[in-house]
C-alpha cells in the first residue's frame, strides 16, 4: 500500500475512531501510547518525510487474510506455509494473533475473509535493511509515543510480534551468515562460530551450516529465528543434551539498544545486557541485528520414528506410563527425544483417537544400536498388546533437523512446565492420569520434549537470566488448545480460559516447587509469568529493563516490565 492508498485508510480509521470517541468519549490520557485519531499521531507528511529518511521503506500493513485479498487471494499451499507466512509484514504463523477477537464491530480476518479490520496488526513499520533504519525506526517510536513491536519471521506461541495499532520494526532481512574458525571475545578465543543476522530463518542456517561441515544448537520448525526470539527465550534444541541450551552457546549481540544506540553484548561489553538477552526472554531489550553462536563439527545421528494410535483415553494413559518407566533409558546416549500425543476428531462424527509419535535422536550412534536403545520400552508396549510401526533413518544432523516448511496458519495456544527427574521417579502414575484428564477435557495436544538433562543440566554454573527450573528439568510440557477460522468469539473465550485455568493447573500440579516454564512455549495469559517464565532472575531483569528502557518502549505480553502496562500494551495501568 502506497501512502496514498494509506491516506484513505487513515482518514476511514480517524472517522471510525472519531465516531466512536462520540459515543465513548474516552480520555486522552498522556499515558496511553499515541493512537490513530490522537492529535498528536503522526500526520501523512511526517510519515512521508520519515519515509525519505529510511530510504523508502516505510510500509503499510495489515493482516494476512487482508494481504491475500489485495493480491486476488492465497492459495492453500501459500496460506498454511510458515516460509510464505513469513513474507508477509503482517502475518504471524499462528493467524490468532493477527484477531482482536473482542473487537467491535467485529475485526476479525481469515484467508477467505472478504471484509477484514485492523485486527491486532501494526498500522505501519520499517522494512529495514540495515542498523540505521532500526535506529531512526525506534527515534520515530519514542519522539511520537509509539507502540512499538519487533517482528522476525512470525513464528511466535505468544503473539508477542504484533499488536494493536503499533508501529513495527521488521528484521527479516537481517539475513547475513559468516561463519568463523575461531571467535574471539575480550582477546580469549572462543572456537569455531557463526554470526547470523536476526531474520534468519533455521532451515537456511542449518543448510549453511551443513555447506561448511558444521551444526549448531537449534530448534526443528524452519521458520525460528535463532538470533531472535529463540535465544532471547532460552531456545531448546536436540542438541541441547549434548551442548546445552542456545543460550548457552551465544557468544555475542550486536542490537539496536531503546535510546537508538548500536553496541555489542558480550561478557565484556554491556554484560548486563547480554546476561538478560541469555533468557530474558524477546522483544524487552532492543532490536538484534545479529548473534554469534558457537558451532559444532557436522555429525550423524540415528533418528527412531515410532507411532501408536489408540480409541481412548484409558489406552493414553496406560503408553505415557510405559512411556515415563522408560524416561531415563536414553540417558547415556544424550538423545533428544519429542514424544507428542494428539487428538484425532473425526469429521464423520465417529469416536475420537489419539495418536502417540515418539521421536528419538540418537547422535552418533548406529541405526542397530538406537533400536537396541528403545526395545526395553517397545518390547513392554508389545506385552500390553500395543501395535506400533517404526521407522529408522541415519543421515547429517542439519538434514533431520529443518524442515523446509511448516505447516501453519491455524489456531493455537500454548501452555507448558518443566517436569523434574524426581516426578519421572516417584509418580509415573500420576503422570498417566494427567493425560488422561487433560484429553478427557478436550486437550488438542501434549507435546513432551525431553532435550534437557545432560549438557543442560550440566551448565547450572553460568551466570545468564536462563529460567532456573531448565536446569532441574527431565521434559518441558506443552498442551494446546486449537480452534478454527469459524470457531465464534465466545467459543474462542472459553477455549483460552480452559487452558488458563483449568488445564495448566495439571501441569503444574507434577512440576513441583520449581514451578517453570519455557516462555516462548508458554501461555500468554500466565497468571503469575514473572515467577513462571523467569523465576528468581526476575528482580535483576527489571533493574537492568529500567536502565536501557527507561521509558518501556519495548513493551510485549509477559515480558519483563509489562505488568505496568495494559494487554494490548497501549496504556499504562
Ligand atoms: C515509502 O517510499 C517508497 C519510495 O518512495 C515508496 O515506494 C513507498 O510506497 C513509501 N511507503 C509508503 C508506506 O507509502
Ligand atoms: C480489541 O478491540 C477493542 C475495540 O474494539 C479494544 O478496546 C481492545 O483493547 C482490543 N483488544 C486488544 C487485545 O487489543
Ligand atoms: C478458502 O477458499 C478456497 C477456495 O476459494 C477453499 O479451497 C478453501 O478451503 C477456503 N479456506 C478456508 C479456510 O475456508
Ligand atoms: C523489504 O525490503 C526488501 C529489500 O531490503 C525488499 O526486497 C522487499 O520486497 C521489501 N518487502 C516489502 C514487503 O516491502
Ligand atoms: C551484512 O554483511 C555485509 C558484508 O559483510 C555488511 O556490509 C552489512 O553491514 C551486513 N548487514 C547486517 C545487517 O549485518
Ligand atoms: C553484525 O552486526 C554488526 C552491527 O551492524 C556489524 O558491524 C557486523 O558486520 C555484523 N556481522 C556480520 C558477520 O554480519
Ligand atoms: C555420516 O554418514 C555418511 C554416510 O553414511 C558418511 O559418509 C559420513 O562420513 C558420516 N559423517 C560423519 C561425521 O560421521
Ligand atoms: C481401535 O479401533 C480400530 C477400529 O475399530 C481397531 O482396528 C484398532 O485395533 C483399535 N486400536 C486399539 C489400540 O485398540
Ligand atoms: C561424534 O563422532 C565424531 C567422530 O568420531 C567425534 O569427532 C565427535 O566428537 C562425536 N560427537 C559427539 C557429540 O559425541
Ligand atoms: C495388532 O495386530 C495383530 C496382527 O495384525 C492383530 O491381530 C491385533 O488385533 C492388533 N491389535 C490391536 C490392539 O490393534
Ligand atoms: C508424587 O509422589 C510423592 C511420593 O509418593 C507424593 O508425596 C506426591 O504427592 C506426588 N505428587 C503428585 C503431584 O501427585
Amino acid at each position: 500500500m502506497a501512502l496514498g492508498n494509506l491516506l484513505t485508510f487513515y482518514q476511514l480509521q480517524v472517522a471510525l475512531t472519531l465516531l466512536a470517541s462520540f459515543f465513548h468519549s474516552p480520555p486522552v490520557s498522556p499515558k496511553c501510547r499515541s493512537q490513530l485519531g490522537d492529535p498528536l499521531f503522526p500526520t501523512i507528511n511526517e510519515l512521508s518525510q520519515f519515509n525519505d529518511s529510511i530510504d523508502g521503506q516505510l510500509i503499510a500493513i495489515v493482516p494476512s487474510g487482508s494481504y491475500c485479498l489485495s493480491r486476488g487471494g492465497c492459495t492453500e499451499a501459500e496460506w498454511t506455509s510458515s516460509v510464505f507466512r513469513s513474507t508477509i509484514p503482517g502475518a504471524m504463523t499462528n493467524v490468532n494473533w493477527e484477531q482482536n477477537y473482542s473487537s467491535d464491530p467485529n475485526e476479525l480476518c481469515f484467508r477467505n475473509s472478504t471484509i477484514c479490520g485492523a485486527g491486532n496488526v501494526p498500522i505501519f513499520g520499517v522494512n529495514a535493511s540495515k542498523p540505521e533504519h532500526i535506529q531512526a525506526g525506534i527515534e520515530f517510536a519514542r519522539t511520537r509515543n509509539l507502540k512499538l513491536v519487533v517482528k522476525s519471521t512470525g513464528h511466535d506461541f505468544l503473539g508477542r510480534s504484533t499488536a494493536r495499532n503499533s508501529f513495527l520494526l521488521w528484521t527479516r532481512n537481517f539475513r547475513n551468515i559468516t561463519f568463523h574458525d575461531s571467535f574471539e571475545v575480550g582477546g580469549q578465543d572462543m572456537g569455531s562460530a557463526v554470526t547470523v543476522g536476526s531474520g534468519v530463518p533455521l532451515n537456511m542456517l542449518y543448510q549453511a551450516a551443513k555447506t561448511n561441515g558444521k551444526t549448531f544448537v537449534g530448534g526443528t520448525a524452519g521458520t525460528v529465528a535463532p538470533a531472535g526470539g529463540y535465544v532471547q527465550g532460552a531456545g531448546h534444541s536436540a542438541l541441547s543434551p549434548i551442548y546445552g541450551l542456545a543460550a548457552d552457546n551465544v557468544l555475542e549481540f550486536h542490537i539496536v539498544t531503546p535510546n537508538g544506540d548500536l553496541v555489542t553484548a558480550n561478557t565484556e561489553s554491556h554484560s548486563d545486557l547480554f546476561w538478560a538477552l541469555r533468557g530474558g526472554g524477546p522483544g524487552s531489550w532492543g532490536v538484534i541485528v545479529n548473534a554469534t553462536f558457537r558451532t559444532f563439527p557436522i555429525l550423524n545421528a540415528s533418528h527412531q520414528r515410532t507411532t501408536i494410535i489408540v480409541n481412548n483415553t484409558q489406552d493414553v494413559r496406560t503408553l505415557t506410563e510405559i512411556h515415563a518407566q522408560h524416561i531415563f533409558d536414553w540417558d547415556d546416549a544424550r538423545a533428544a527425544q519429542y514424544f507428542y500425543w494428539r487428538a484425532i476428531h473425526h469429521t464423520n462424527g465417529g469416536a475420537s483417537q489419539y495418536s502417540f509419535t515418539i521421536d528419538t535422536l540418537f547422535p552418533n550412534m548406529s541405526v542397530p544400536d538406537s533400536i537396541a536403545s528403545l526395545e526395553p520400552m517397545l518390547g513392554d508396549f508389545r506385552d500390553k498388546g500395543f501395535n506400533f510401526t517404526t521407522s529408522s533413518v541415519q543421515t547429517n544432523i542439519n538434514d533431520i533437523l529443518t524442515v523446509s516448511t511448516d505447516l501453519v496458519g491455524g489456531e493455537a495456544v500454548l501452555a507448558s512446565r518443566f517436569w523434574s527427574d524426581d516426578v519421572y521417579r516417584n509418580n509415573v502414575t500420576d503422570i498417566g492420569k494427567a493425560y488422561q484428564t487433560l484429553f478427557d477435557d478436550g486437550a488438542a495436544a501434549i507435546l513432551g520434549h525431553k532435550l534437557l538433562g545432560g549438557r543442560v543440566s550440566e551448565n547450572a554454573n553460568i551466570d545468564s537470566a536462563v529460567h532456573p527450573g531448565w536446569r532441574t528439568a527431565k521434559t518441558h510440557m506443552v498442551i494446546t488448545n486449537t480452534w478454527k477460522d469459524t470457531t465464534s468469539s465466545i467459543e474462542v473465550e472459553t477455549l483460552r480460559n480452559d487452558l488458563t485455568k483449568n488445564k495448566t493447573p495439571i501441569l503444574a500440579s507434577l512440576a513441583g516447587p520449581d514451578d517453570g516454564s519455557y516462555s516462548n512455549e508458554g501461555d500468554v495469559r500466565e497468571p503469575e509469568f514473572q515467577r513462571v517464565f523467569y523465576g528468581r532472575n526476575y528482580a535483576r531483569l527489571s533493574s537492568i529493563k529500567a536502565h536501557y528502557d527507561p521509558h518501556d518502549l519495548f513493551i510485549v505480553p509477559t515480558g519483563v516490565g509489562s505488568e505496568r502496562w495494559d494487554s494490548a500494551g497501549l496504556c499504562k495501568l
